[in-house]
């Protein structure tokens, strides 16, 4: 018999109520339960950054946090970020407009780490966004570009 628990979720505000084995990973809750294939892992050792949501406003890795332990709580993934109306965040407007992605595979958890970095460090400089980004791994960009992308939302996001 397979030990189980519910837990009650809030998604990016939706509620989701879900039995989930007590060794569930966030990342597979999102993934697999929910269909929410957004967050991306990119490795197994906790090492990449592409699985980063928010619990409770604060970025995490999901590879590292357990379903159970989001129970109550709230879950913001990259599919959260999009407004209601289908606008695109001043994060992911910037990222596009600055090229901050080629392959993509990264992005997710970028613009979750941005977001991060952002609501803590509104007036951060590129030598403390890259410091910020060191638990984001990106092997195609080079950094200079995602660098210039979160500066220019927190930029946008500060004139809003
Ligand atoms: S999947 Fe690589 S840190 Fe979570
Ligand atoms: S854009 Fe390819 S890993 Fe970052």
């Amino acid at each position: 018999m397979t030990m189980g628990q519910t837990i009650t979720v809030t998604v990016n505000g939706t509620v989701h109520t879900a039995e989930v084995e007590h060794r569930t990973l966030l990342v597979h809750f999102l993934r697999e339960q929910l269909n929410m294939t957004g967050t991306h892992i990119g490795c197994d050792t906790s090492t990449c950054g592409c699985c980063t949501v928010h619990l409770d406003g604060d970025a995490v890795l999901s590879c590292s946090t357990l379903a159970v332990q989001c129970d109550g709580r709230e879950v913001r993934t990259v599919e959260g970020l999009q407004a209601a109306d289908g606008s695109l965040h001043p994060i992911q407007q910037a990222f596009h407009e600055n090229h901050g992605l080629q392959c993509g595979f990264c992005t997710p958890g970028m613009m979750m780490a941005a977001l991060g970095i952002i609501e803590q460090q509104p007036n951060a400089t590129d030598d403390e966004i890259r410091a910020a980004l060191e638990g984001n791994l990106c092997r195609c960009t080079g950094y200079q570009n995602i660098v210039a992308s979160i500066r220019a939302a927190a930029d946008q996001m500060a004139r809003s």
